[in-house]
């Protein structure tokens, strides 16, 4: 499958998945600017905070309830923010568009 980080800088970049794998831990994996992990993808930190792009926003499917949490104290949130670590890679997410927020 594939996914597309549209980048701070306006730019995008498109990487491959396998199934399974917290979008955190694709976007880290090659290198994505502005998605750290750095809690290692416990809901901990928001420093792979995303927008998720509208058509995406119902197969990506609902926040966890840390993520809830962890979004409630994030500068910035908006309606369609996410926790990359808290959505997982699948075939139904092929071809998925996020924006980088950063931290
Ligand atoms: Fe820390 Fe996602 S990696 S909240």
């Amino acid at each position: 499958m594939e996914v597309t980080f549209v980048l701070q800088d306006g730019t995008s970049q498109t990487v491959e998945a396998e199934d399974g794998w917290k979008l955190m831990e694709v976007a880290v994996d090659n290198a994505v600017p502005g998605i750290d992990g750095d809690c290692g993808g416990e809901a901990a930190c928001a420093t792979c905070h995303v927008f998720v792009a509208p058509e995406w926003r119902a197969v990506t499917g609902e926040r966890t309830a840390p993520e809830q949490d962890m979004l409630a104290s994030t500068f910035g949130v908006r309606e369609d923010s996410r926790l990359a670590c808290q959505i997982r890679t699948s075939s139904a997410l092929d071809g998925l568009v996020v924006e980088v927020v950063g931290s």
